[in-house]
């Protein structure tokens, strides 16, 4: 009988692929596969790929470059996971003679039948990217890579059709898991020593499983004894109940911090975007978080330079930005991805120039802004979770606020997962530092 192989993974893009890794690395080994901790050591190697701008893609290509050898010398089988492989099968296949096979996000059941064939084990495809409306991987327990926070999807794909993301044609159509298998997946987490969750989803808030909607998932999550900290991501503004922002502010367990992707600030290009939202709209939501959550965090995502978009639409992004005040932005230029709306109907016409210097302008106005926010935090007492120790400074500890904000405390005495309270006593760009007051009780029962 052949030997069974060795599996490598690395994983590109988001959280959600950090998960579908997990769950990949747990199928490979319910086939019996081995797990390497590195390429040297693997006889496969599977890259998770993204593809929400060009400069996901070219990260890949240049890894295959660098594979190439260890390809040749070593005969590794290669495999290419995630949104780009959905998104790009036939250049991957045909264009990168060192790809073996592909499979989309929806497929990875199907991934041991894919490597044996590679390997020359029996007969099977070289590609495997059907969407699927029901596939959660509820069952496959993923191996996780430890720490103080897991990551949970509880729904995957997204219906939302934003004319720029590539994201419902990498990953389909929305679908929810069972809101008690969520929970019991979160009990588990506890006994095993997580201290937070994250709740994962392309459209997390979009959420529902029968007459359980998003915002009861998070109290029946935040209600989990032991659990310490429930966070969440990535929603969009479209699916902000009040009764979202109120389990929000009234639970103890559930973070202080919302991510709520902007995009743009001009009606006319939110549209073209069908973000389905205009400014003013926008606005009150982002009113109604700040007042109903004091001293939590809020946080976006903005895209600049859209097809058409004009320097003054632009400008009603940054006024937005200055008066809403976020405690932090990924600002992104547009990036046209194949197959989307915006790029069969729109023209990229915004020259790259002028989107550096949009970009260039926000990202130097965003750093300010943190950095006032930040600084007013200094002589404050905050809560923060313990999450592991610093490799750039031997000693201290890189600990979260509620608010989701970093912050550096000496370790004397801590330990990953403890819950403090510290002073801050100093702030640097978007890096709180503290200092300890005392152990704080658990914020649960657990
Ligand atoms: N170009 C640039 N940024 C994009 N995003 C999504 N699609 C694109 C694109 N085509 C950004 C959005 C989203 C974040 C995850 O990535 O801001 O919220
Ligand atoms: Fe990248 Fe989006 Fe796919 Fe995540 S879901 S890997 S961000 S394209």
């Amino acid at each position: 009988m052949t030997k069974q192989p060795n599996i490598y993974i690395e994983t590109y893009g988001c959280q959600m692929n950090v998960y579908d890794s997990e769950l990949v690395k747990s199928i490979c080994a319910g086939r019996g596969y081995g797990l390497a901790d590195t390429v040297d050591e693997a006889d496969v190697v599977l890259l998770n790929t993204c593809a929400i701008r060009e400069r996901a893609h070219l990260k890949i290509y240049g890894r295959l470059q660098r594979l190439k050898r260890a390809k040749v010398e070593k005969g590794l089988t290669i495999g290419i996971l995630g949104c780009m492989a959905q998104n790009l099968k036939e250049d991957l296949l045909d264009g990168h003679d060192q790809v073996d096979f592909v499979a989309g996000p929806d497929s990875y059941r199907e991934l041991p039948d894919l490597i044996d064939a590679a390997r020359g084990i029996g007969r099977g495809p070289d590609a495997a990217l059907k969407l699927s409306r029901t596939e959660t991987y509820s069952g496959v327990d993923p191996i996780r890579s430890g720490g103080v926070n897991a990551w949970l999807a509880v729904m995957r794909g997204c219906d939302n059709m934003c004319t720029f993301c590539v994201v419902p044609y990498t990953r389909g159509r929305e679908r929810s898991r069972d809101p008690q298998g969520v929970v019991d997946e979160v009990k588990a987490l506890v006994g095993e020593g997580y201290k937070q969750v994250t709740l994962l989803g392309q459209n997390v808030n979009s959420y529902r499983h029968g007459e359980t909607r998003f915002a009861d998932l998070m109290r029946m999550v935040g209600d989990v004894d032991g659990v310490e900290r429930v966070r969440f991501t990535s929603p969009h503004p479209k699916d902000f109940p009040v009764e979202l922002i109120d389990a929000i502010a009234e639970h103890p367990n559930l973070c202080k911090h919302i991510h709520l992707p902007l995009q743009a600030g001009n009606d006319r290009v939110l549209d073209l975007m069908r973000r389905t939202y205009t400014n003013a709209a926008f606005r009150e939501l982002a009113a109604t978080i700040r007042e109903r959550i004091p001293g939590g965090g809020l946080t976006t995502d903005i895209i600049v330079g859209f097809p058409t978009e004009t320097a003054a639409e632009y400008e009603e992004t940054r006024t937005l930005m200055e008066d809403l005040r976020f405690d932090s932005a990924f600002i992104f230029k547009y990036s046209e991805r194949k197959g989307t709306v915006a790029q069969r109907r729109l023209d990229d016409d915004v020259p790259e120039e002028e989107k550096t210097r949009r970009i260039v302008e926000l990202v130097a106005l965003q750093k300010q802004i943190t950095g006032e926010i930040n600084e007013a935090l200094v002589g404050t007492t905050q809560r923060v979770l313990v999450e592991e120790a610093s490799d750039r400074r031997p000693g201290d500890f890189l600990c979260r606020t509620d608010s989701f904000k970093t912050t550096v405390v000496p370790g004397d005495g801590l330990v990953a997962g403890d819950i403090a309270d510290v002073e801050i006593v100093d702030s640097y760009g978007a890096t709180l530092f503290g200092r300890p007051l005392s152990a704080a009780p658990r914020a649960s029962s657990g």
